[in-house]
């Protein structure tokens, strides 16, 4: 045993570290409280040798990116989108003008915002065709799996999308998808539903359109009560984005082979619609459900103490004391309850919550209520199956992935996504053919 450590920092912001291997010492640069991967790789044994990699699965402790997009700080609580806290977005701006916010970097101006509104508001409708080959999935098809192909499937309507190299370009596109998403998603409801598909009312804001394609029956024009126009939109612009997490990575590994941005996105829908991201407020519904009553809490908590399975919508891989977006979720509860009524699960789930958050088990693994805890409660008053929650993120995480991938397409420094990986498997085998192997 030695005395000195192998790596120490020192105050020049470097690392030195000695390569026990070798006795070879190698400075190591020190920038942003990263070293860069390539520097490690130059640690080697002998130039035959490939250099020192780091084995980081789920990228952990990896920084993919530089990003001016959102700011979080896990262990404060903060969520800042372009330097703005999440609260006061929440309450003082409105989604359309959080996505101008995250796209464009700045707040708009009054001319800005008129006109990103009316970009918007003019291109929610897709083509016929579009309709048809939705009409084409089967009746119980998850719309989740719908809106992940159909926005995938706009890459063939706008071919020139593929020239990404274009700023121009690359707006129309930005500006389709925002616009198109809650068509998609209202469409992939409605034919869940086997209702006849509502095109967009563009006399409607963003949300009121949304809540119009997916609730308009016989009535001539369809006004969602403001209040509930409000906290869906508040629960868009909680979920706009969310630096670099499982879907947004996603996006941004698809989108370095410099592919359009439809094929991107339908990437981030797909990460999206996994139980571990999106899907965890789906699974919290169905968790509930089968907890059935307080009483039989108790016994539920214990079975996630065994690990037996986890309790959803509880931990985050950022926030180790709370979820900022959790707490206006729960306000917004209350708003949207007075106007429908409460849902009988939301007793369940605060009981859960107060003794989850009183036991050791939880409390030593800083696990809280994430944004997924009661969103869903939310949904399901909004009379949304749960297979809808997670298009629901989609359409308010879309400007994020687009700000996210519009700044990847613009950095120098990115490469197309390529990580190493740690070869387990077996060498130089000797193939022998089938009609022999299986004599
Ligand atoms: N219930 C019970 N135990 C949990 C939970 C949970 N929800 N989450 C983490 N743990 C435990 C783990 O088993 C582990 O315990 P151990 O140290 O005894 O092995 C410890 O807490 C640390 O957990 P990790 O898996 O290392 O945490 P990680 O940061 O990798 O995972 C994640 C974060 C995936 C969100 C996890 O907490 C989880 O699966 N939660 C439930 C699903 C969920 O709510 N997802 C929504 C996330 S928010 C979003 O995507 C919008």
């Amino acid at each position: 045993m030695t005395d000195v450590p192998a790596v120490t920092a020192n105050e020049a912001g470097s690392l030195t570290v000695r390569d026990n291997r070798t006795g070879s010492e190698y400075e190591v640069p020190i920038t942003d409280g990263t070293i860069k991967a390539a520097d490690l790789g130059k640690i080697r044994v002998s130039e035959e040798e490939p250099g020192l990699a780091v084995y980081d699965p789920g990228f952990v402790n990896t920084a993919s990116c530089r990003s001016a997009v959102t700011f979080i700080d896990g262990d404060k609580g903060i969520l800042e989108y372009r330097g703005y806290p999440i609260e006061q977005l929440a309450e003082k701006s409105n989604f359309l003008e959080v996505a101008y916010l995250l796209i464009h970097g700045e707040l708009p101006t009054k001319e800005q915002y008129d006109n990103w509104e009316h970009e918007i508001t003019y291109h929610t409708f897709v083509h016929e065709n579009v309709k048809t080959f939705m009409q084409g999935f089967r009746y119980d098809a998850h719309p989740m799996g719908m809106m992940m192909a159909s926005v995938g499937a706009l890459s063939t309507f706008y071919p020139d999308a593929r020239n990404i190299g274009d700023p121009d370009n690359r707006h129309m596109q930005m500006v389709r998808m925002i616009a198109k998403m809650p068509t998609l998603g209202a469409w992939s409801f409605r034919h869940a539903q086997g209702k006849p598909y509502i095109y967009p009312d563009n006399d409607l804001g963003y949300t009121a359109n949304f809540l119009s394609m997916l609730f308009k029956m016989s009535e001539k024009k369809f006004e969602a009560d403001p209040r509930l126009v409000k906290a869906l939109d508040v629960l868009f612009i909680l979920h706009a984005d969310h630096e670099q997490n499982c879907s947004t990575n996603a996006v941004r590994s698809v989108g370095s082979s410099q592919v359009d941005p439809y094929s991107a996105v339908a990437a981030g829908v797909g990460a999206l619609y996994g139980p571990l991201h999106g899907g965890a407020n789906e699974a919290v519904l169905r968790m509930l459900r089968r907890i059935g009553k307080k009483e039989n809490i108790p016994a539920f908590i214990e079975g996630v103490k065994a690990g037996n399975e986890k309790l959803m919508g509880f931990g985050h891989r950022v926030y180790k004391n709370f979820d900022p977006r959790a707490t206006i979720i729960k306000k917004a509860c209350d708003d949207v309850f007075e106007v429908t009524g409460v849902n009988p699960l939301l007793e369940i789930a605060k009981e859960l919550e107060k003794i989850a958050l009183e036991d050791e088990y939880f409390v030593k693994r800083k696990l809280y209520p994430n944004v997924d805890f009661y969103s869903g409660l939310i949904y399901e008053a909004f009379q949304f199956p749960p297979e809808m929650f997670t298009v629901l993120f989609a359409i308010g995480r879309t400007p994020g992935w687009l700000a996210q991938w519009l700044e990847l397409v613009q950095d120098k420094e990115q490469k197309i996504a390529r990580p190493k990986q740690i070869y387990t498997g077996d060498r130089q085998l000797d193939f022998v053919p089938a009609s022999e192997r299986w004599k």
